[in-house]
């Protein structure tokens, strides 16, 4: 007991999120289906996610692609909604992460984080997703920019969001 516990103390820790290299990695189902989506407008470099390096190219299921363009301050969308962003790398145009936002209920988005495969992402934090989203001006979403030149939906370039990062853009890149 006492060796084991010591052992236990001596061994290298991992980081906590670190999923076990054995663990067989979920693909996120709807990928083929989402990018044959509609894009909701022209890619464009993202304020939002990975400061100013990725493009970022949101697709939306046809059903719910008018309502997705035509967002303004205070509206939402339908329970069951699906939104993909895919990413680029500006400089490269290698593909990065996809984000997915499903909205599971009046209340609530569920955030996910996929590789440009479709590989899920569990260990992925997601709360900085949701808390930044937060923010947003319509049922958490930013939408798509108004004018090629314009940011995102009721977001003053001022108040664009500097510290989010495309998270583990890095461990994508293949
Ligand atoms: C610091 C703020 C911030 C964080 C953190 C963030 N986003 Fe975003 N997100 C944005 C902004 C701003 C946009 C609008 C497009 C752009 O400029 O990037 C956006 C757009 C999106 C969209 C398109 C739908 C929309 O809002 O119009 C999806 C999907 C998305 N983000 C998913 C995610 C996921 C999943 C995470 C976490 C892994 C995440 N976001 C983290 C700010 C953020």
């Amino acid at each position: 007991m006492a060796t084991a516990l010591l052992m236990g103390a001596c061994a290298r820790q991992p980081p906590r999120a670190e999923a076990a290299p054995s663990q067989p990695v979920a693909r996120w189902a709807e990928l083929d289906v989402a990018r044959a989506w509609p894009s909701a407008s022209a890619a464009f470099p993202s304020r939002g996610h990975g400061v100013g390096q990725y493009l970022i190219d949101v697709r939306v299921e046809p059903r719910y692609l008018g309502a997705y363009r035509n967002l303004s301050r205070g509206q939402t969308l339908p329970v069951g909604t699906t939104l993909a962003a895919f990413h680029r790398d500006r400089d490269t145009g290698a593909a990065a992460s996809i984000y997915v936002m499903q909205k599971r209920s009046d209340a609530e988005w569920e955030f996910s984080v996929a590789d440009d495969e479709g590989r899920l992402r569990p260990q992925q934090s997601v709360e900085l997703c949701s808390r930044c989203h937060a923010e947003a001006p319509a049922d958490d979403l930013f939408g798509v920019p108004r004018s090629p030149a314009a940011p995102a939906t009721g977001m003053p370039p001022g108040e664009a969001p500097a510290e989010a990062q495309l998270l583990d853009s890095g461990s994508v890149a293949k």
